[in-house]
């Protein structure tokens, strides 16, 4: 199967084709989520609260998305790789922004970067993409604006909050985003933007209108458990299989049946 490329996530939508996206951080699940078949890892600044066991997403680093996504890269045969910038990588300033944004093609193998963000950042999105940098954009809730937000809210309510949210989405499309993110909104406000917009929109909790779906890989896999939004679908539990597999470990060592003769060199 040949790489998925950024025109590939143009012509599913043309086709009407859904995409498929997943998070990833790591070299195993990276190659899990590559061998399922999924068109795109992104690798989230969730990282933080996942991986990390952050509060949320702001103190995470460029050096550490760079070290994840490397990794990330070195395991992904065909998905098309993301890499999520981190807060303050791209709000100071355009030099900031692209140079940042460069990093993660650079250094760490990935083929587009993502960042949070509408009008007020649809300057950094034309100067990284005059530069040859792919951007998916992503409106809605953004979770490196917590403390603006007062929290993980759906976004877009009102009428008004509605209107701003579809002035973005043509915003950063004119800017040149190849693809937009939508989190945490109305399905039927997330439907008339991918109505309206030529690039594909990719959904968190933005209903089923959306050209493609995403979500966060440790949420699907049942690895995280420290809040579930509403908008996820667990399709296993890891942790309590993991958790059987480890106490079971532990039982053998202390009652002496690890290892056994089958584990042990004559
Ligand atoms: O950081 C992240 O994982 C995200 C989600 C919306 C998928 O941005």
């Amino acid at each position: 199967m040949p790489k998925i490329t950024i025109q590939d996530f143009l012509k599913k939508k043309t086709e009407g084709k859904k995409i498929t996206m997943l998070t990833a951080y790591d070299y195993p699940f990276a190659q899990i989520v590559d061998e399922a078949g999924i068109d795109a890892i992104l690798v989230g600044d969730s990282l933080g609260m996942v991986v990390q066991g952050l509060e949320n997403t702001l103190p995470v680093t460029m050096d550490e998305m760079i070290y994840h996504t490397r990794i990330v890269s070195r395991a992904v045969k065909n998905a098309l790789v993301i890499g999520d910038m981190p807060f303050m990588s791209y709000q100071a300033g355009i030099k900031d922004a692209v140079r940042n944004a460069g990093r993660f093609l650079k250094e760490a193998g990935a083929a587009a970067v993502k960042l949070e963000g509408g009008a007020e950042v649809a300057e950094q999105i034309m100067a990284m993409t005059r530069s040859d940098i792919p951007v998916m954009a992503h409106i809605g809730l953004t979770p490196q604006s917590i403390h603006r937000m007062g929290g993980y809210k759906v976004q877009g309510k009102t009428e008004e909050a509605a209107k701003r949210l579809i002035e973005e989405a043509h915003m950063v499309e004119e800017a040149g985003a190849f693809s937009l993110l939508l989190e945490a909104i109305p399905r039927g406000l997330a439907e008339m933007i991918t109505s309206e917009l030529s690039i594909p929109t990719i959904g968190i909790g933005a209903g089923p209108s959306c050209d493609g779906q995403v979500l966060v890989l440790h949420d699907v896999i049942g690895m995280f458990e420290r809040f579930v939004p509403k908008f996820v679908k667990r399709y296993a539990n890891l942790k309590e299989e993991a958790l059987r597999a480890i106490s079971e470990y532990k039982d053998d060592v202390e009652k002496g049946a690890f290892p056994s003769e089958e584990q042990s060199f004559k």
